[in-house]
C-alpha cells in the first residue's frame, strides 16, 4: 500500500479545520478540496494553499488521483456521498452520523466490504481526551468491573443552518453513543427511547419530531451492562455539553459538569480501605494524548498551541477534547493499512444504528427496538 495518501476534504465549514492537519501529517498528501460554492472554495483554497479545487463531488470521485475522501457536508449527504465513494474506490472518512436510515446503513457496510476499502466515522468523543484517559483507567483495572455507562449531548442549535431546524435528537447521538460501546468493545443490541417536552411548534412538520429531549437507553450485546444517554437540540437550557460517565465496581469516571471544570473520579469505599464521603470524589487532571501521534501534529491536540500557530487562529482543532488529530492518525494508518479504522463500518453502523432506532422507539412511546445486524 502507498506510504502517503492522496487527501481530498468534501465540506469545508468543519470540513477545513482537518487541513492543516492532513497538511502537516508524514503520511498524508492534503490534495484535494471540494464545496459548491466557488467563491467560497477559493477562498479556503488559497488560504491553505490547496491547488486542486472541485464545486461538483461527481467530478472529485473521477479524479484518479484521489485516494481518500473525508467527507464534512451536511448530515443528509453522509451516507449517500459515502457510498458513492466506495463505489469509486476511494478510502472514505466521515463525519458523523454516518446515515440517518437503516438501509443506508445496510449499504454502507454492503459497498464497504464489496470495495474493500476503508470506511470510518470520525467520531470525535472516543478520540477526546477524557474518553482515552477513562479508556485507559478501565484497561489498566482501575475502574474494576463496569457496572454501567452514562453519555449526554446537550446543545442549543438555534441560528444554525435551515437542515437543523426541528432535527430529532437521536438522529445525531453518535457523541453520546459511541463512548458508551467504545469502552467495552461492544455492539448495541436493543434500545428503548422517551420523547420528553415540545420544541416551538413551527420546528416540528420539518422532520415530523416534536421532542425537545430524547432519552433512551440501551443494552450492550453479549455483555449485562446497559447505558443511559440524552441528546437536546432545541428550546432545553443547557450550556453546550458532550459528557460520557463510566460506573465501575472499584472507581467511577464522571465527565466535568460545565465548560474549564475537571472531571470526577469517585473511589469505592470499602471495609479494607474505608474513605470518608468527602474523600469518595476527587477532581482529576486528565492528561494530554499528544505522546501518541506523530510529532508534527501533536500540536493539534493543544489549544493555546492552535491559537499562536501561525494562519491557525480560526480553528478549534483543540476542541472536541483535542481529538482531530487523533481522527486523521487513524484513518491514514487504516488506509496504508497499518492496523484497523477505529470505528469501522459495522461499528459505524451499529452506533449510529442505536440513535436512528431510539427515536423510532420514541415516536412509538417507548418501544423495544432492536438493532439491525449486518
Ligand atoms: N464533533 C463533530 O464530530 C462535528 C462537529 C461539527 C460538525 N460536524 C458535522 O460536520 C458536518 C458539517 O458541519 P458544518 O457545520 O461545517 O456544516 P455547514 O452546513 O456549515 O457546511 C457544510 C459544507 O458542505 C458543503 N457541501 C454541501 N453539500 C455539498 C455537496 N453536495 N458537495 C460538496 N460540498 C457540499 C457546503 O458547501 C459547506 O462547505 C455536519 O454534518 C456535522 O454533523 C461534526
Amino acid at each position: 500500500m502507498a506510504d502517503k495518501v492522496r487527501v481530498a476534504i468534501v465540506g469545508l465549514g468543519f470540513g477545513a479545520e482537518f487541513i492543516p492537519i492532513y497538511q502537516r501529517h508524514p503520511n498524508a498528501e492534503m490534495y484535494a478540496i471540494c464545496r459548491r460554492d466557488r467563491t467560497e472554495l477559493d477562498a479556503c483554497g488559497d488560504r491553505f494553499g490547496v491547488g486542486v479545487r472541485y464545486t461538483d463531488y461527481d467530478e472529485l470521485l473521477a479524479d484518479p488521483d484521489v485516494d481518500a475522501i473525508h467527507i464534512n457536508s451536511p448530515i443528509a449527504d453522509h451516507a449517500p456521498q459515502s457510498i458513492a465513494a466506495l463505489k469509486a474506490g476511494k478510502h472514505v472518512a466521515s463525519t458523523v452520523p454516518a446515515a440517518t436510515t437503516i438501509d443506508e446503513c445496510r449499504q454502507l457496510v454492503e459497498e464497504q466490504r464489496r470495495s474493500g476499502k476503508v470506511y470510518m466515522m470520525m467520531e470525535t468523543v472516543v478520540y477526546s481526551r477524557e474518553y482515552l484517559f477513562a479508556k485507559e483507567l478501565y484497561d489498566h483495572g482501575e475502574l474494576g468491573r463496569i457496572q454501567f455507562l452514562r453519555g449526554s449531548h446537550q446543545q442549543d442549535m438555534e441560528g444554525w443552518p435551515g437542515y437543523w431546524e426541528g432535527f430529532p435528537p437521536m438522529h445525531y447521538a453518535t457523541h453520546c453513543v459511541s463512548p458508551c460501546l467504545a469502552i467495552l468493545g461492544k455492539h448495541a443490541e436493543h434500545v428503548v427511547c422517551h420523547g420528553s417536552g415540545r420544541i416551538d411548534e413551527s420546528l416540528i412538520p420539518k422532520y415530523g419530531s416534536p421532542f425537545a429531549v430524547e432519552t433512551a437507553t440501551f443494552k450492550l450485546r453479549d455483555s449485562d451492562v446497559c447505558a443511559e444517554v440524552t441528546r437536546s437540540l432545541f428550546d432545553t437550557a443547557r450550556q453546550y455539553r458532550e459528557s460520557f460517565d463510566v460506573y465501575g465496581s472499584k472507581k467511577s469516571f464522571e465527565w466535568q459538569q460545565v465548560e474549564n471544570d475537571e472531571p470526577v473520579i469517585h473511589t469505592r469505599s470499602t471495609r479494607e480501605r474505608p474513605l470518608s464521603e468527602a474523600e469518595i470524589p476527587s477532581r482529576v487532571k486528565v492528561p494530554d494524548y499528544a505522546h501518541l501521534l506523530p510529532e508534527e501534529i501533536r500540536l493539534f491536540t493543544q489549544p493555546a498551541a492552535i491559537q499562536d500557530a501561525d494562519h491557525l487562529s480560526f480553528l478549534q482543532g483543540g476542541g472536541h477534547g483535542g481529538s482531530h488529530p487523533h481522527l486523521i492518525h487513524n484513518f491514514l494508518m487504516a488506509c496504508t493499512g497499518r492496523q484497523a479504522a477505529m470505528p469501522d463500518v459495522e461499528t459505524s453502523v451499529n452506533w449510529t444504528m442505536v440513535g436512528i432506532c431510539a427515536h423510532q422507539s420514541a415516536l412509538q412511546g417507548g418501544e423495544k427496538i432492536a438493532i439491525p445486524q449486518f
